[in-house]
């Protein structure tokens, strides 16, 4: 037996029940991290942490809380003793968001403003946020670096992770011990190759590779391609699509960036993407291609508040994170399959 075992470090994943929260426990845990998970299952399913537990062949510490609930919560903060937090936990359709808007900036703002405030109380330092490319909007120069321009938000989902960006830059400018990364992601997609764990999406699905899925497996009729007149090779809309565990792999470099870190404040923004854009089409023939399927789409109108184009420069984050992808648009469109037809 080892005479001297290091205790691993505790991370807090909120909202870890998720679907890039729930990749992500799975990397930390490999990574040798303990992580421990704070949702309240708004959205996710706690069959998500029986998934977990066979991956991981034990049991993630978890708590069915809400993260605004600030006694809970300080229970938490004191029975826990993190070295860090992974902020995921928000509400996140962007639909839902415009009819509405107060249920977004009360969950999205209030989460992260009770961690920033509970954090000091219990001397933890270093928060990673999970932001996202919606703050660049439809940017004027591609691939889009972490010096791009945010742009007015589209919605009041990409306001949220906006104002969330600014708070903790603040927070981080007033001296506050606070060590923070935001994280800026691309396009998710994909599922754990175990298929035991992936996206649960509830109601229609807004996203591409979802909606596609349940085409995929007859939940329903047909794909629309929304748009085919944009200024791209074939028409169709580009998009950053990343493996959802290379994106959890992310949150691991990023955590040990800052538990490494000497200054008491620090606070850095970065894109997590491939740096390469994917069409719609490209990603149908793809998935076509990969699991041997015909999938039935049309094409149809642009969709209000859709972007042409956007895709990644990851100059930065392979810099600073020492972060790469490893999978490919194929491996993710191979996995996701294999979780859907587990789900269906
Ligand atoms: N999926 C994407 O395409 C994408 C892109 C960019 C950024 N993001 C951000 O990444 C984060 C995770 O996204 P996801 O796709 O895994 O979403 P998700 O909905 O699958 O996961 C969020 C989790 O947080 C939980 N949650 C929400 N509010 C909570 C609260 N008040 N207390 C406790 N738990 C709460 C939900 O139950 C869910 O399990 C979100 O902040 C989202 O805005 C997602």
């Amino acid at each position: 037996m080892d005479a001297n075992p290091i205790t691993p470090q505790k991370i807090l994943v909120t909202g870890g029940a998720g679907f890039i929260g729930s990749h992500t426990v799975v990397a930390l845990a490999e990574a040798g991290y303990e992580p421990v998970i704070v949702d309240d299952f708004s959205n996710s399913e706690p069959s998500i942490l029986d998934g977990l537990k066979a991956i991981l062949n034990r049991e993630v510490r978890s708590y069915h809380i809400d993260c605004n609930d600030r006694a809970a919560m300080t229970d938490v903060f004191s029975q826990e003793q993190v070295a860090g937090i992974i902020h995921f936990a928000a509400s996140k359709a962007v639909g839902e968001s415009v009819e509405k808007p107060l249920k977004y900036y009360r969950n999205n703002l209030d989460t992260l403003m009770l961690l920033l405030e509970l954090m000091p109380q219990f001397g933890v330092q270093n928060l990673v946020f999970s932001s996202s490319c919606t703050v660049y909007g439809q940017p004027e120069h591609l691939p889009v670096t972490e010096e791009t321009p945010r742009l007015p938000a589209m919605s009041p989902y990409g306001n949220t992770k906006a104002i969330c960006e600014d708070i903790i830059r603040d927070c981080v400018a007033a001296n506050m011990p606070v060590r923070a990364i935001s994280l800026r992601y691309f396009n998710p997609i994909g599922a754990h190759p175990s298929a035991l764990i992936g996206e649960l999406p509830r109601g229609v699905p807004a996203n591409l590779v979802p909606y596609l899925l349940q085409v995929a497996s007859g939940q329903r009729a047909s794909l629309t391609v929304h748009g085919n007149d944009y200024n791209t090779p074939d028409g169709t809309a580009i998009r950053d699509y990343i493996h959802v565990m290379d994106l959890a792999d992310a949150h691991v470099s990023a955590v040990r960036l800052l538990v490494e870190k000497k200054e008491t404040a620090f606070y850095d923004v970065f894109n997590i993407g491939t740096g390469r854009g994917a069409s719609v089409l490209e990603l149908i023939n793809t998935f076509e291609e990969v699991n041997g399927i015909k999938l039935p789409y049309h094409l149809g109108d642009r969709r209000p508040g859709d972007i042409e184009q956007i895709y990644a420069d990851v100059t930065k984050s392979t810099r600073g994170l020492g972060f790469t992808t490893k999978r490919t648009l194929a491996d993710a469109l191979q996995d996701a399959w294999r979780w859907q037809q587990k789900i269906s």
